[in-house]
């Protein structure tokens, strides 16, 4: 079985011994990250078979997106957007290939996680050609039937629809919030 997301950020990944470089600080995107933003997701669109993101699409709802910062540089990005009063998706999660397998994507997923909750959301989801990752984070592989909002915002739409291979994955959203340590995030 996968391990849970609340276990996973308790211990985090294993220390890297690599030369220091600038902390990795999550914090809430603004307009201003947009470009950053667009940058990230065009470089790795076909990697993660990301949804296109247009500047203005991403300058609209740019206060949905967490962004990972180092030293002013955009690292790490993610969306939290509300698929319904109990439903989210996360969208654009992407970490740039020099600050991967430092746990951003995992910190990130954290942080969507714990908004998600304060904004009384019970679910959140993804849909992704890749779903290993997001089941190591604790989601699980559902029918896309389980998730109605998002079929009937976006999928009845996409000229995709039945036939674009993605995979859907759910969390629910914990009922304890995730807390930052100073070894890394664990259960309050
Ligand atoms: C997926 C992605 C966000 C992960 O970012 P990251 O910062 O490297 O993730 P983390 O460091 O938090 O990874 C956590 C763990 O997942 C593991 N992992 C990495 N890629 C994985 C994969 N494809 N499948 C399963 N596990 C994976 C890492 O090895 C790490 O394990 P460890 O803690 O035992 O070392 C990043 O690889 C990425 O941006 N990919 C391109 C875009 C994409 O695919 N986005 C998601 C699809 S919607």
């Amino acid at each position: 079985m996968s391990e849970s997301l609340e276990s996973y950020a308790a211990s985090g990944p294993a220390a890297k011994t690599e030369p220091w470089s600038p902390p990795i600080d999550l914090r809430s995107a603004t307009a201003a990250d947009a470009s950053a933003i667009l940058t990230l997701v065009t470089a790795h669109r076909d990697e993660g078979h990301l949804l296109p993101r247009s500047f203005d699409e991403i300058l609209r709802v740019a206060h949905r997106f967490v962004v990972a910062d180092r030293a002013g540089l955009v690292v790490g990005c993610a969306e939290l957007a509300p698929l319904g009063p109990a439903l989210a998706e996360i969208r654009s999660l992407v970490v740039d290939d020099e600050a991967r397998g430092d746990g951003v994507g995992r910190r990130l997923v954290v942080e969507l996680t714990n908004r998600a909750r304060a904004a009384g959301c019970e679910q959140l989801c993804a849909f992704t050609h890749g779903p290993a990752w997001f089941c190591r984070m604790g989601f699980s592989l559902v029918p896309h039937t389980w998730l109605m909002p998002k079929v009937l915002t976006d999928c009845v739409r996409c000229p995709l629809f039945r036939r674009c291979g993605q995979y859907a994955v759910a969390l629910a959203v914990p009922a304890v919030r995730m807390r930052r340590t100073g070894a890394g995030e664990s259960a309050a």
